[in-house]
C-alpha cells in the first residue's frame, strides 16, 4: 500500500559501511540560558582507512547551526549542505583530518520528544538512544565512532546549581557573578548515544562501594528534594549490582563515580549513559507506603541492568543499531540471573515467561514481528522491542543452556577479551561462545536471522515389552512478514521422565551403557529427532521444555490427570506451574466455546488448587503464581480462529467467579493466613498471596469480601496491600469501593508515581462504564497527556482492556486512535507504542476487524504523521494481504 507522498528512508543491516570519517575528541561547551541552550562542539576527525574513501562528510543533526568553522576558518557556505529531511550536514571536500567546530542553538523547554536536551520540571535532561545526539549537535551519531568526551557546562546559579556528565569532574568555578561551570571528562571512549548531561536544582543522596580490588566509587543518586526519602532502596540495589557481578562474571565498576538521576518525564525505563545513568522516577523511588512490593523488584532490576550495561554495552557496545540486542538481550538475561541469584530462581523464571508470552510471542506473531537482529527500520525507536529485549535475553540463555554456567561465563570472558572498546556484531558474540566451548554454533545464528516462535510438538511412544520409550519430536516455525520458509533451529529441549510415584527415571539412550542422570538436554536440529530412552519399566509422564528451555510452543497431548500429576509433583518448579497453566487454560477455552452461567470446574483442577494452598514446601510467592489465570493477552493468543475479546473476558471472569465460589473457605482460610504482624519487606511472598485470596473472594458479589478489603485499605501500612486492596474490588460496584478510590486520591495527590496506579486501575476496570470514566481521567488535574507515565497509564491500561477497548460499536478504538494522533504531535515514541495495540486486529472477529481497520486507516491517512506511527500502522494494514 502507498500511503503518504514522501516514503520514509528503511535502513538495511546489509548496507553497513564501516564510517569514511572518525572523531577522535569532541569538546563539548553547553552555555544554558533561560529560553535556548547554545552548544559549541569541537571535533577532531580524521579519516577511517579502513573504510572506503570519501571526499565529502556527512554529519547527522537536526539541530539549528550557527556556525561552522574548520581548522580555524569559517567553512563558506557553498561549501556544504543541509538536507532536513534526512537531518544531515554534508561538508564537501574535506581534509584528510582536521578540527571542526560547529555552533547550535536548541530549545529545551519547548522539546516535547523527549529526545536530545529537553526540560523536566524546571530541570534539563538528555537522552540520546539511539539516535537523540543529532538533536543536540552535527555529528557522526552512530554507535561505531567512539571518541573521547569532555563536557563543559555553564549555567545560572541559582537555576542550574547541579551540573552533571559522563565521567570525572575536573574542574568548576564561577563565570560571573550568577553563572558558573563545571567541567567533565570521560577517560572511557564512547558512542555518541552514550552521552548524556543534566542540569538543575537536584538533591544528592551518597553513598560508596568498595570494589574488589579495593578501589573506592562514590555512588550518587539525583532526585527532587521532596524524593529524598524515597531513595534507600535504589542505592542497595545498586550495591547489590555492584557486588553480583563481581562474583558472578568477575566484573568490576571502572569510573570513580557512578551516578543516577531520576526524573518525572521519560519515554522509557532508564539508561545507561557512561557513568550518569538517567532514570524514570518509576524505576528510582521507592518507599513502603508509595511503591509495592512489585515496584521494589522493578527499581531493583531496572538498576541493575543499567549497571551491568557498563559492561555489555558501554565497553564493549553495537557495531550498529541492528545489532541492539548484543546488548539489550544479554543484559535483560544479566539482569534475570541477578533477580533469580538474589531471590526465588524459580519465582523469577515463571514471571519473566509469563512476561514473554504476554508480550512478546504476540508481537512475534504479529505483523510487526521480526528477528532480534532485525533487517531493515524506518525508526529505529521501533526497535527497542520485547523481541530484541526479552527474546533476546532467551536466546543468550539458551547458551548457558548449552554450556552450563562455567561454559557461559568462559565464553563471556573471551568475549572481553577480544572485544573490550570496540563496537561489535551479534556474530562477535556467537563467535566468543562458540571458541571458547568449542562448539559449532553456526546453525544457531538462525535464532538471529528468523522471525516467528517455533512450534516443536512432541508424542510419546511407549513399548512395554522393549522397556523402552521414543519421544518422536517435530519443529515448525510458522511464516511471519517476508519470511516464509524457515530453515529448522538449533533447539536444547529439557527433559525428564517420571514414573507414576513421581520419581524421574534415570535417563539412558540405547547406546549408552548407563544413564547420564534424570534429566537431559536434547539438542535438536532437525526438523524432526526420536531420541529412545531404555529400562523403563513404566509408561512414564513426561516433562517437557523445563525451565523453559528454549523460547518455543510446545505441543503435547495431555490428558487431565497427566497434567494433573505434573501440577502435584513435577520436581521442575517452571513445570510444574506451567501444568496448572494448561488446565486453566484449557477450562477457559471450552468456557469460551461452551459458555454456561454457572461454569462447573474439573475435580482436577479443584483438587490442584487445594493441593498447591496446603502444600508445605511450596512458597508463597510460587503458589500466588500457580494460582493465578493465564493472562487475557496470553489467552486471546490461544483462542482458535477468530476471536471475540469480549466473549472471552467472560469466559475468563466465569472460571474465575467458578474458582472463587467452589474454593471461598480456603481463600479466606488462606487469606488470614497470610497476615503477619509487621512489615517486612521480605514477606512480598505472603502479601501476593493475600492479595490473590482477596482477588478471588472479590471475584463474586460479596459483602463480606468488599469488607475485608476495606480493613485491608485502612488499616495498610504499605502500598501492597493498599493497591491490593483497590486493585481487588477494581471491578465492582457500590459505595464503599467508590470511597475507597476516592479516598486513594485524596490521599495521594501530591505522589506522581502513586496517581499513576490510580489511573490504570480505572481505565482497566471491567465496569461497564470504563470509557466514560477514561475520557475523564484525561481532565483529572493531576493528569498530564505529555507525561509518557501518566500516558501509559491511562491509555496503555485502556488499550490492554480487553474488554473496553473492544467495545463492538468500536467507541474504545476510536477513543485510542484519536489519542493516538494527539500525541503523535508531540511524542511520537508514545504514540508509537500506544498504536502497537492494534497491531492483533487480523485475528478479530469480522466486524470488529473491519473497525480496526478503519481507525488505522484513518490514521495511516493522517498528514504529518512521524516516521514512528507511520512504520507500525503500514505494516499492521499490509499483514491484511
Ligand atoms: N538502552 C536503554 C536500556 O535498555 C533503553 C533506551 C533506549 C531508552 N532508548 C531509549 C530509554 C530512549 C529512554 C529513552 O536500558
Ligand atoms: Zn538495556
Amino acid at each position: 500500500m502507498t500511503a503518504t507522498s514522501s516514503s520514509p528512508t528503511i535502513h538495511l543491516r546489509r548496507d553497513y559501511q564501516a564510517s569514511p570519517f572518525l572523531v577522535d575528541r569532541i569538546d563539548l561547551t553547553f552555555d544554558i540560558r533561560d529560553q535556548s541552550t547554545r552548544v559549541h562542539s569541537r571535533l577532531l576527525i580524521k579519516r577511517n582507512h579502513h573504510a572506503i574513501a570519501q571526499n565529502d562528510l556527512v554529519l547527522h543533526g537536526a539541530a539549528s547551526l550557527n556556525l561552522i568553522q574548520l581548522d580555524g576558518e569559517v567553512w563558506p557556505t557553498e561549501r556544504y549542505q543541509i538536507n532536513s529531511t534526512e537531518e544531515t550536514l554534508t561538508l564537501f571536500d574535506v581534509p584528510e583530518s582536521f578540527i571542526l567546530e560547529i555552533e547550535t542553538e536548541v530549545f529545551p523547554e519547548k522539546n516535547t520528544s523527549l529526545m536530545g536536551l529537553y526540560a523536566s520540571n524546571g530541570n534539563l535532561f538528555t537522552q540520546c538512544e539511539p539516535e537523540g545526539f543529532r538533536k543536540i549537535t552535527y555529528y557522526l551519531d552512530r554507535p561505531d565512532v567512539m571518541a573521547k568526551f569532555s563536557t563543559t557546562l555553564i549555567a545560572d546559579k541559582t537555576r542550574y546549581p547541579v551540573l552533571l556528565s559522563n565521567g570525572n569532574k575536573v574542574g568548576q568555578g564561577i563565570s560571573d557573578k550568577k553563572r558558573h561551570w563545571v567541567k567533565w571528562v570521560d577517560p572511557y571512549r564512547k558512542p555518541s548515544y552514550l552521552f548524556a548531561v543534566v542540569a538543575g536544582k537536584l538533591a544528592v543522596v551518597r553513598d560508596e562501594y568498595i570494589t574488589r580490588s579495593g578501589r573506592k566509587v562514590a555512588l550518587e543518586i539525583y532526585v527532587e528534594t521532596h524524593d529524598v526519602d524515597k531513595t534507600q532502596h535504589a542505592l542497595r540495589s545498586l550495591k547489590r549490582a555492584m557486588k553480583w557481578d563481581e562474583d558472578r562474571f568477575g566484573l568490576e565498576y571502572d569510573l570513580d563515580t557512578y551516578m543516577i538521576v531520576a526524573v518525572g518525564d521519560f519515554n522509557m525505563g532508564a539508561m545507561e549513559n557512561k557513568g550518569l545513568n538517567i532514570f524514570n522516577t518509576k524505576f528510582v523511588l521507592a518507599r513502603q507506603d508509595t511503591a509495592t512490593d512489585f515496584d521494589f523488584e522493578g527499581v531493583e532490576s531496572v538498576i541493575g541492568h543499567e549497571y551491568f550495561h557498563n559492561w555489555t554495552g558501554n565497553r564493549v557496545t553495537c557495531r550498529d543499531w541492528f545489532q541492539l540486542s548484543l546488548k539489550e538481550g544479554l543484559t535483560v538475561f544479566r539482569d534475570q540471573e541477578f533477580t533469580a541469584d538474589l531471590y526465588s530462581r524459580a519465582v523469577k523464571r515463571i514471571e519473566d515467561v509469563r512476561q514473554l508470552r504476554t508480550a512478546q510471542f504476540p508481537e512475534d506473531a504479529g505483523p510487526t514481528a521480526h528477528p532480534i537482529r532485525p533487517d531493515s527500520y524506518i525508526e529505529m525507536n521501533n526497535f527497542y522491542t520485547m523481541t530484541v529485549y526479552e527474546k533476546g535475553a532467551e536466546v543468550v540463555r539458551m547458551y548457558q543452556t548449552l554450556f552450563g554456567r562455567e561454559g557461559f561465563r568462559k565464553g563471556l570472558e573471551l568475549y572481553f577479551r577480544r572485544h573490550d572498546g570496540q563496537a561489535v556484531t551479534c556474530d562477535d558474540f556467537r563467535q566468543a561462545m562458540a571458541d571458547a566451548n568449542q562448539y559449532d554454533l553456526t546453525q544457531f545464528e538462525r535464532w538471529y536471522d528468523q522471525a516467528g516462535t517455533p512450534e516443536v510438538a512432541v508424542e510419546m511412544f511407549y513399548s512395554p515389552s522393549a522397556h523402552s520409550v521414543t519421544l518422536h519430536i517435530r519443529q515448525h516455525c510458522p511464516a511471519t512478514p517476508g519470511q516464509t520458509d524457515k530453515a529448522p533451529f538449533l533447539i536444547p529441549l529439557t527433559v525428564a521422565l517420571f514414573d507414576p510415584n513421581g520419581k524421574a527415571y534415570p535417563l539412558q539412550m540405547s547406546e549408552e551403557t548407563e544413564a547420564q542422570g534424570d534429566e537431559r538436554v536434547l539438542i535438536l536440529r532437525e526438523r524432526e529427532h526420536s531420541f529412545t530412552f531404555i529400562n523403563i519399566d513404566h509408561l512414564p509422564i513426561p516433562s517437557l521444555l523445563r525451565d523453559f528451555s528454549a523460547p518455543v510452543k510446545l505441543h503435547y497431548h495431555y490428558s487431565a490427570e497427566e497434567l494433573a500429576f505434573l501440577f502435584a509433583h513435577d520436581t521442575d518448579a517452571f513445570n510444574r506451574w506451567e501444568a496448572g497453566q494448561i488446565l486453566f487454560r484449557q477450562t477457559i477455552l471450552q468456557q469460551l466455546e461452551h459458555p454456561s452461567s454457572n461454569a462447573a470446574l474439573p475435580a482436577v483442577i479443584i483438587e490442584g488448587v487445594q493441593r498447591i494452598l496446603h502444600s508445605d514446601s511450596l512458597d508463597p510467592a510460587f503458589k500466588a503464581l500457580a494460582l493465578t489465570l493465564p493472562s487475557e493477552v496470553e489467552l486471546f493468543e490461544a483462542v482458535p480462529g477468530e476471536v471475540d475479546p469480549v466473549a472471552l473476558v467472560q469466559a475468563r471472569e466465569a472460571v474465575r467467579a467458578a474458582l472463587a465460589r467452589s474454593l471461598r473457605h480456603e481463600w479466606q482460610a488462606m487469606y488470614q493466613r497470610c497476615q503477619r504482624p509487621a512489615f517486612h519487606h521480605e514477606d512480598s511472598g505472603w502479601r501476593s498471596l493475600k492479595n490473590l485470596c482477596l482477588a478471588y473472594l472479590n471475584a463474586v458479589d460479596d459483602p463480606i469480601a468488599v469488607e475485608l478489603a476495606q480493613v485491608q485499605y485502612q488499616k495498610a501500612d504499605n502500598m501492597t496491600d493498599q493497591a491490593g486492596a483497590l486493585s481487588a474490588l477494581r471491578d465492582r460496584q457500590g459505595a464503599i469501593r467508590d470511597h475507597l478510590y476516592e479516598d486513594f486520591a485524596q490521599r495521594w495527590q501530591k505522589e506522581a508515581l502513586v496517581m499513576d496506579k490510580w489511573f490504570a486501575l480505572h481505565a482497566a476496570s471491567l465496569r461497564p462504564d470504563t470509557l466514560n470514566r477514561t475520557e475523564a481521567l484525561l481532565q483529572h488535574p493531576c493528569f498530564s497527556l505529555k507525561n509518557p507515565n501518566k500516558a501509559r497509564a491511562v491509555l496503555g491500561s485502556f488499550g490492554r482492556n480487553l474488554l473496553h477497548f473492544h467495545a463492538a460499536d468500536g467507541s474504545g478504538y476510536r477513543f485510542l486512535a484519536q489519542k493516538v494522533l494527539e500525541i503523535d504531535q508531540f511524542n511520537p515514541q508514545v504514540a508509537s507504542r500506544l498504536v502497537s495495540l492494534f497491531n492483533r486486529w487480523t485475528r478479530l472477529e469480522p466486524q470488529r476487524r473491519q473497525l480496526m481497520k478503519q481507525e488505522l486507516t484513518t490514521i495511516v491517512q493522517q498528514a504529518g504523521l512521524s516516521r514512528d506511527v507511520f512504520e507500525i500502522v503500514s505494516k499492521s494494514l499490509e499483514a491484511a494481504h
